[in-house]
């Protein structure tokens, strides 16, 4: 289970070259169970990375608290590091690495039997269709074929929490289906699993649970449908215009 609890962040920014304050987040709170799909929606800037950066441990939070599995991601970095699997929206790969080295130097560090990584690596592969890929460098490789491998990388050591920032960015129609695929197979296993998405169809299609973030702040949270009949709209897309932007309709 993952519990946040008012995180804020605020950020030191050059602004016309003078020192400013920006607020990342500004009052987010949820819970996300085991066994479900959880994402984070929200339009850019709205605070769904740094949100996710915090339950990684990756930014510490202004105020607030946040566990992951019970563990306090202020108090206990290695604790919470040790339950999670990280998909950031910056991949961040080794590009002198080929695939295959960016995914078995993590099953390393993370202490996995090399005959098990060696498997899930394979399941994964066969998966994503990525087997072509495995054994070449990674520069050079497309947005897709990053995301492919640092996703496999973020579930190499089979973590019962997994966050995801835009885990279908770049991803084609039949990548997204793998994806979608082994996303619910994870949650299924009874895995936590936490994306970030602003595109509404797939956070409809993909998500158990979703956590409308605008602004810095957590506006709704609740199934699709729940979503729709509190703020009475038809349709998940005219609910988050009027929720996320406090308006029934976005001008072309
Ligand atoms: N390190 C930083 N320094 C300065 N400002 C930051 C920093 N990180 C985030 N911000 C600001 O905080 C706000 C929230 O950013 P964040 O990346 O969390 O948004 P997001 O919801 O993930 O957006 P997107 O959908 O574009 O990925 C933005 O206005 C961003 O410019
Ligand atoms: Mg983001």
């Amino acid at each position: 289970m993952i519990e946040v609890e008012h995180v804020s962040k605020s950020f030191v920014a050059k602004v016309d070259g003078k020192r400013a304050r920006v607020t990342a987040v500004e009052d987010v709170s949820f819970v996300a169970s085991d066994g479900h799909i959880t994402a984070l929606l929200g339009p850019n800037g709205a605070g769904k990375t740094t949100t996710l950066r915090i339950i990684g441990t990756l930014v510490r939070a202004d105020r607030g608290q946040a566990r992951v599995g019970g563990v306090d991601v202020q108090t206990d970095t290695h604790g919470v590091r040790a339950q999670l699997g990280v998909l950031s929206d910056a991949r961040g790969l080794y590009l002198r690495l080929t695939a295959r080295e960016n995914i078995e130097y993590y099953a390393q560090l993370r202490r996995v039997p090399a005959q098990a990584a060696r498997q899930r690596l394979a399941m994964m592969a066969e998966l994503l269709d990525m087997g072509a890929l495995l054994e070449r460098r990674v520069e050079g490789f497309s947005t897709g074929e990053r995301l492919k491998v640092a996703l496999s990388r973020a579930l190499i050591h089979d973590p019962p929490h997994l966050i995801l920032d835009e885990p279908t960015n770049g991803l084609d129609v039949v990548s997204t289906r793998a994806l979608r695929r082994l996303l619910q197979h994870q949650r299924n296993a009874g895995k936590c699993i936490v994306i970030s998405s602003h595109i509404m169809q797939e956070v409809e299609q993909l998500a158990d649970e979703i956590v409308i973030v605008a602004r810095g702040r957590t506006v709704a949270h609740g199934s699709a449908q729940s979503i729709r009949d509190e703020s009475g709209t038809a349709s998940l897309e005219d609910a988050f215009v009027k929720l996320a932007y406090g308006t029934e309709s976005v001008s072309p």
